[in-house]
């Protein structure tokens, strides 16, 4: 899509996996590379949008396919005029944090991330340590807000748009686009795109195939291709919705 039809708008994408502290120095984590949410801003920049990129631990070399001109960086950066302001953060509740901010002005938000469920209860100063002829302690864990459902409740801009991800793993097809109907009605949602992953699927992987599914679990389009393909049909699937 070569057109400017994003021009004026200013869109929130969250992208990569939240890391949640145990210790100092270690952490529970998730594959996401980031690649799709930096394809969604690098195809919203595009299309004319001011974007706010919200990355969770995205490597330079993933965030290497935004658009050089125009990349500001830091939390500043979210003021900037045009193209795409990357925010970084680590954790889940970094993340909550600066998605929050930016949706107060923002046209789209789009929480491409995957946000760990769960974090650590106690995270303590000092590295655990290993005690010789101890057992390790258990980790307990305590659930995480659901930054995408509390979004979709709270509607920070009238006219919001607000669009979650499912990668769902399962063998047959069916299955993938069962679990997100009803994830697509439980979180409410505008639009849920929904995705298979596993071994060679989805997370790292330069491609994507995906069902978009309306707030109602109703089939609203479908997209295969490079992650770029598929930015492009949430773009347009985006543009179709009145929330
Ligand atoms: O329920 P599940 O984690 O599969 O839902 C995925 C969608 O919900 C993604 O859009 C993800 O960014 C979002 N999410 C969230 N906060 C959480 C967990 C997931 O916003 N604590």
């Amino acid at each position: 899509a070569a057109t400017r039809d994003l021009a004026g708008r200013h869109v929130v994408v969250s992208a990569g996996g939240t890391r949640e502290p145990i210790d100092p120095v270690r952490f529970i984590g998730n594959r996401s590379s980031g690649r799709q949410g930096v394809a969604l801003a690098a195809a919203a920049a595009a299309r004319g949008a001011r974007v706010t990129l919200v990355a969770a631990n995205v490597d330079d070399s993933v965030l290497r396919d935004l658009p050089a001109a125009n990349r500001a960086e830091g939390p500043g950066a979210a003021e900037s005029a045009d193209g795409v302001a990357v925010v970084h953060v680590g954790s889940t509740a970094e993340l909550a944090d600066a998605v929050h901010a930016a949706a107060t002005t923002a046209d789209v938000v789009v929480m491409a991330a995957a946000v760990a469920d769960f974090r650590p209860e106690n995270t303590p100063d000092a590295k655990i340590k290993k005690v010789p002829g101890r057992p390790p302690e258990p980790i307990r864990l305590v659930e995480n807000p659901d930054i995408l459902a509390g979004l979709a409740r709270e509607r920070r801009h009238a006219g919001q748009v607000v669009v979650g991800f499912a990668a769902e793993t399962g063998d047959a097809a069916g299955d993938v686009l069962q679990h997100g109907r009803e994830k697509a009605r439980r979180k409410g949602a505008d639009l849920l795109v929904v995705n298979a992953v596993g071994r060679d699927r989805g997370f790292g992987a330069a491609s994507n195939e995906v069902t978009v599914l309306d707030g109602a679990g109703e089939v609203v389009t479908r997209a295969a291709g490079s992650k770029r393909v598929v930015a492009d049909a949430v773009w347009d699937a985006v543009l179709k919705t009145r929330p």
